[in-house]
């Protein structure tokens, strides 16, 4: 069993970097390359609900983060059901760089729109063991 990260951030300036914060809780079970990308990706996706969502004041965003005996999934939720597609922009130019991050480094990943917009990715560890030290 491993622990998992939910936590509930208001949408402003800070949102990100508090999700990356967050994931510190797993850095002894999760490789730390891994911990990078998470990072990466948990940001471009917090940020796209701080940027896109339009949220109201008392409107939060949810950063869950999962370890699984494969990886990790983590998932980034906030309300609105925004027309997201599952698919990237034909050209990334100034912007649209952050779900094309995403579809790069992750093994899997994914839209859900219903009432709230849910994006996931799940990124794979490999054959290395999880659990780093004990
Ligand atoms: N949580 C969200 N709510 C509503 N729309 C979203 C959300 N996340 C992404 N989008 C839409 O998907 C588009 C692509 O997102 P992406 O992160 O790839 O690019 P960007 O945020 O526009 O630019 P960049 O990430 O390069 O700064 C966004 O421009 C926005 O229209
Ligand atoms: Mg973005």
């Amino acid at each position: 069993m491993y622990p998992s990260v939910h936590v509930c951030l208001p949408s402003d300036h800070r949102a990100a970097r508090a999700a990356r914060q967050s994931m510190q809780l797993l850095e002894s079970y999760i490789p730390e390359e891994t911990i990078e990308d998470v990072n990466l990706l948990v940001s471009e996706l917090v940020s796209n609900s701080v940027k896109h969502a339009s949220l109201m004041d008392d409107q939060e965003i949810l950063v869950d983060a999962n370890p699984t005996e494969n990886g990790i999934r983590v998932e980034v939720t906030n309300p609105g059901g925004a027309q997201l597609a599952n698919r990237l922009p034909e050209k990334a130019e100034e912007s649209g760089w952050g779900l094309l991050l995403v579809a790069k480094i992750a093994s899997r990943w994914g839209i859900a729109t219903n009432g709230r917009t849910l994006v996931w990715f799940e990124i794979d560890v490999g054959k290395r063991p999880l659990v780093l030290s004990a």
